[in-house]
């Protein structure tokens, strides 16, 4: 007898746009909602999703394409720290992200890419969101990702997520370009203590 979600009579506000139903059961929460015209829903991956990740990747003009078996990897093993969004059959985007192994109370988000169909709706924020609405994130103190100087989008994008589930970032050398190839920026680590002043 599956639980179920208490995400299935909640109704929220994402920005001007309202999240409405959900069906989500043990380990699997899916979000349905509306961005713009679009019916999306948000739910973990399985693995023949990896193949969609590729291409949100190669379509995002940002970030760095790992090879599909990578892909293939995150989206089963990772599955309940990610989250893809999807219209239809049509790949809106998609988070990755894992809890340390050596500090599982820390959560690092890695590639976050919304389809550039789909931005500047609101559904980059709704796929952190859906990953701080899942139970293991009561357990995350810190959330860390790393974001490139330039990258306005993503710091707003994490900035607006830190809004919601409270605290402040920090940042830090992590990566520098030299250790990262040709033509690459430095990559900075940025910590947000939840709930921290
Ligand atoms: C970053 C990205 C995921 C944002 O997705 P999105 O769905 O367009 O973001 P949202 O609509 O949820 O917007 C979230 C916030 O970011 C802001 N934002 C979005 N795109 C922006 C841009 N190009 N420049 C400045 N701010 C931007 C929005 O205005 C919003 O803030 P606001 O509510 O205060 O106005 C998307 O631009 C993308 O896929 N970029 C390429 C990949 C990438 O750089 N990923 C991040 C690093 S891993």
């Amino acid at each position: 007898m599956p639980e179920v979600c208490w995400l299935l009579v909640k109704v929220r506000k994402i920005g001007t746009k309202e999240a409405r139903g959900c069906v989500g059961c043990g380990a699997v929460a899916h979000v349905r909602m509306m961005v713009a015209t679009n019916d999306i829903v948000i739910r973990p991956p399985c693995r023949r999703d990896g193949g969609k990740f590729m291409e949100l990747v190669r379509a995002s003009g940002a970030l760095d394409a790992n090879s599909p078996y990578l892909y293939y990897l995150l989206a089963d093993h990772f599955s309940a720290t990610c989250a893809y969004a999807e219209a239809g059959e049509t790949a809106a985007g998609f988070v990755s992200a894992y809890r340390l192994p050596d500090d599982p109370a820390c959560l690092f988000v890695w590639q976050v890419t919304v389809s550039p169909d789909f931005r500047g709706m609101g559904l980059g924020v709704a796929l952190l969101q859906n990953l701080s609405q899942r139970p293991w994130f009561a357990e995350i103190e810190r959330v860390c990702c790393t974001i490139s100087p330039s990258n306005k989008a993503s710091r707003r994008l994490f900035a607006k997520w830190a809004e919601q589930i409270g605290g402040t970032w920090r940042e830090e050398s992590y990566l520098v370009a030299s250790e990262l190839g040709t033509a690459h920026e430095d990559e900075p680590l940025l910590t947000l203590e939840i709930g921290g002043a």
